[in-house]
This record gives structure tokens, C-alpha cells and sequence, in this order.
């Protein structure tokens, strides 16, 4: 089995209570953008009022304004397009599109990293519709996977054959990762099948971001403005993100939204 020496920074209890506010901080931004995702708005206009929010609201920052010289708050990623959609004024959502927005906050030193599907209008095609659930229910399976005592690589090996059952690929040149006061730590999480053996301890926190792609998983990155990567055949993506952490006894949803259908708390072992 693979191993590497991974530097997983185990959270304190302080610590932990920081990452909790920061959290849900970030389920909060998707919370409040909901309504305003509509046909005709821009995606630029969805971040300047998110950038707003968390700024002026919630008395945070963006954690990817400036990363490595990103330029805008939040990621929108919209049908094709896999991660990294920059917004743009001149990009107005349409009646059926999908649109992935990804938020990343820092408070008080701690991140809290989520991200969502939103429909555009009152519905779309079948086939948008199904890459959305099926991300949403790799996303639930790989948490329900979790817990003290269990494996990291038990993320990809989950989520393998719901990928399979829906007919659809999964993205493997971007991966989840740890989190806490830096971004992107250690250890990678990786969604499709893998033997990196990372056994999971209390106060392990990371993120799983499984992106579903209808057609092939090949990529490609924008080489205009450097980071919107899209889908290699132009057929769409879906992607849904959480924060986690691991408890004495399952994992914890830091990320959770109020209405989402899901728990926040999971026993595991
Ligand atoms: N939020 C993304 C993630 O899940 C990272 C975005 S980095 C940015 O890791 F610079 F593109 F914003
Ligand atoms: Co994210
Ligand atoms: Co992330």
C-alpha cells in the first residue's frame, strides 16, 4: 500500500471551535446567494454581492481573492466547466444551466471551504439534473464512509461505483484536501479509487469535493486566464463540497447548511 509522510495537523479543541464559526460562515454565503441565482444575473454580480456579504456581514475574507494571484472572491463553474470559473460581467446565467459556486472564508485565522449545485431557473435537462445527485450522493456516501479508525482512501473507493451506477466519470486532476489555518494542507483526498492508506484520527479536518463530469474525466485548464478548467468533450460537470471533521466517535458536517437534508452529526464507529 502507498504511504507518504504526510504532515496532518491534528486540530485542538480551540482550534476546532474556530473552524466550526468559519464553517459555517461559508454555508451561510451559499445560503444567502440562493435567491439571487437566477436567468439574466451575472457571475460577477452574484460575487460582488458575496463578497459583500463576507466582508461586510460576516467581518471575514475571501480565502481566494489573491490566491496565487486568483482574481475574484468565490468560483462559479458553470454547465462545462469544472472548477475555477472566474466570474465574469459579461457571463449571464440561462434558464437551465448549473452552476457550481464554491466558497472559501477565513475567520479568525481558520478556513471553511463548501460549495454547491444551483439550478438555473425553474428547471433543467435530465441529464444536468442527474450529474447534480449524483455528485451530491458521492459527496454523502464518501461522509457516511468517515470516522476514526477508517481509511482516507475509502473517500475514492466510495464514490467509484456511484459514479459507475449513474453512467458518469470522475475528475482526478483535482483532489480534496486538509484544511485549518492554511487552505490547502495535507493530507490530498482523492475521489477514485486509490490505495493511499491515510488512517483517520479525531481532529483530522478536510474537505471531500467530488467533481462528476457526464463525459469523459479528461480536463483541461483555460489557457486565456490560467485557471477555468473545463471538461475535455465540452459535456457538463457537477460538484459539491464539504468540510469535515473527524470526532471521537464519526465526523462532523462543518459546512452544513440549515436546510440541508442531511446530518451534521454521524456516528461511524
Ligand atoms: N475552493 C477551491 C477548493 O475547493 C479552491 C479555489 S482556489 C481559487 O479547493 F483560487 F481558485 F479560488
Ligand atoms: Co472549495
Ligand atoms: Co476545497
Amino acid at each position: 500500500m502507498a504511504r507518504s509522510n504526510l504532515e496532518i495537523i491534528l486540530k485542538s479543541p480551540s482550534e476546532i471551535e474556530k473552524m466550526r464559526t468559519a464553517g459555517r460562515l461559508a454555508a451561510q454565503v451559499l445560503e444567502m446567494i440562493a435567491p439571487h441565482v437566477k436567468p439574466g444575473v451575472s457571475t460577477l454580480e452574484l460575487d460582488q454581492i458575496m463578497q459583500d456579504y463576507i466582508e461586510k456581514e460576516e467581518q471575514a475574507i475571501s480565502a481566494c481573492l489573491g490566491y496565487h494571484g486568483y482574481p475574484r472572491c468565490t468560483c462559479i463553474s458553470v454547465n462545462e466547466e469544472v472548477c475555477h470559473g472566474i466570474p465574469s460581467p459579461s457571463h449571464h446565467l440561462r434558464e437551465g444551466d448549473i452552476a457550481n459556486i464554491d466558497v472559501t472564508v477565513i475567520k479568525d485565522g481558520f478556513h471553511g471551504d463548501t460549495s454547491m449545485m444551483f439550478i438555473v431557473g425553474a428547471k433543467t435537462v435530465p441529464l444536468r439534473q442527474r450529474l447534480c445527485q449524483c455528485a451530491q450522493e458521492a459527496l454523502y456516501a464518501a461522509i457516511r464512509a468517515m470516522g476514526p479508525g477508517r481509511n482516507l482512501m475509502d473517500v475514492g473507493n466510495t464514490i467509484a461505483p456511484i459514479a459507475h451506477k449513474y453512467g458518469f466519470s470522475i475528475v482526478r486532476d483535482y483532489c480534496g484536501h486538509g484544511i485549518g489555518q492554511g487552505f490547502h494542507e495535507d493530507p490530498q483526498v482523492l475521489h477514485y479509487p486509490n490505495d493511499l492508506s491515510v488512517r483517520l484520527e479525531p481532529g483530522m479536518t478536510f474537505t471531500i469535493e467530488p467533481m462528476i463530469n457526464a463525459g469523459t474525466w479528461k480536463c483541461r485548464v483555460n489557457p486565456k486566464n490560467g485557471w477555468t478548467v473545463t471538461t475535455r468533450d465540452k459535456m457538463p460537470s457537477a460538484q459539491y463540497e464539504h468540510t469535515i471533521l473527524i470526532t471521537e466517535d464519526g465526523v462532523e458536517v462543518l459546512t452544513l447548511r440549515e436546510h440541508e437534508d442531511f446530518p451534521r452529526y454521524l456516528k461511524t464507529i
